[in-house]
């Protein structure tokens, strides 16, 4: 991709260098959103743009632009990028500053980062399902921001990463909260379940308009913990993420879900996203079920 935003301002993608005493670079000290691009337009950016404020804000960086010039930028890198297919990646720390841990007491502006990636949607693995492991959560008590220190979820995945899995699902003692860069969701009797949106957990856009359309369509929801046993014993299981959507989990530890197939809850959610995506971006040329 030829263009990114480095601090509101559109560059070549090889001129955005960011100084080694930015505090993102030092500490990690700051926030990021991945949002996704269908049809060369951002699918719940309002919704990506609001829970990027609240994590700025719960981390005391105020955003240095309106919430219509930062659209209007990403809008604008889309196009400069042509990027039909695929996602935004952004994120702000607290700028550049002699490192010390507190924050720096003069005004240090905080710097912005943008920039996109072609990806197609992950189709195979929509429809199949994917292999997962479960891990203890070892994260910090604040998961609910979408905070650059990944090192928990980063440490997670590896451990999936090796032994082939596209997932690993974290559990605080017996309580499954959620995967290193997703959430979870199990199916019993019927009734989808799925862990409440608090301090343990991030609040996933792709988990809200799942929930948006079960309530429309009138599936019963739980948000409430659920244990590892419960976990397990599911008809069935599947993950959401902005890149990975509404993904079937077929196996956990080297077991099978249910009968090791997509289920037909997961199915039909897969179909209602599906539909919302077309809503907003227009209609897409590969669909799960083609
Ligand atoms: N990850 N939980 C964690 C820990 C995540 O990192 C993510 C997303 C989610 C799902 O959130 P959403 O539906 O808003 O994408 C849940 C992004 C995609 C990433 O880090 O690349």
């Amino acid at each position: 991709m030829k263009f990114a935003i480095l601090n509101g301002k559109i560059i070549e993608r090889s001129e955005a260098k960011v100084d080694i005493e930015d505090r993102g670079y030092q500490f990690g000290d700051g926030v990021y959103e991945v949002i996704r691009v269908y049809n060369g337009k951002m699918f719940t950016v309002t919704e990506h743009l609001n829970r990027f404020v609240k994590s700025l804000d719960s981390i005391g960086i105020t955003l240095p632009y309106t919430m219509d010039h930062l659209t209007k930028l990403l809008e604008d890198l889309i196009a400069k990028n042509n990027l039909q297919l695929g996602t935004i990646y952004m994120q702000i720390t607290r700028g550049v500053t002699p490192r010390n841990h507190a924050f720096p007491s003069e005004n240090v502006s905080p710097s912005l980062v943008a920039y996109t990636k072609e990806a197609a949607r992950p189709l195979e693995n929509l429809k199949i399902g994917v292999k997962t492991i479960v891990t203890e959560d070892i994260r910090w008590l604040r998961c609910d921001i979408k905070s650059l220190n990944l090192l928990g979820n980063l440490l997670a995945k590896q451990k999936a990463a090796e032994v082939g899995c596209f997932e690993a699902i974290q559990h605080r003692g017996q309580d499954v909260t959620e995967g290193s860069s997703s959430n979870i969701f199990i199916v019993k009797n019927g009734m989808i379940i799925t862990h409440q949106s608090d301090n343990l957990i991030l609040k996933g856009i792709t988990k809200d308009v799942i929930l948006q359309v079960c309530e429309r369509n009138s599936i019963p929801v739980e948000e409430r913990t659920f244990t590892l046993d419960e976990f397990m014993d599911a008809d069935e299981v599947f993950l959401s993420s902005t890149t990975a959507e509404v993904m079937p989990i077929i196996e956990v530890d080297g077991k099978k879900v249910g009968d090791g197939l997509p289920g037909p809850v997961t199915k039909r959610l897969q179909e209602w996203f599906e539909q919302e995506i077309e809503k907003q971006c227009g209609a897409l040329q590969d669909k799960i079920l083609n």
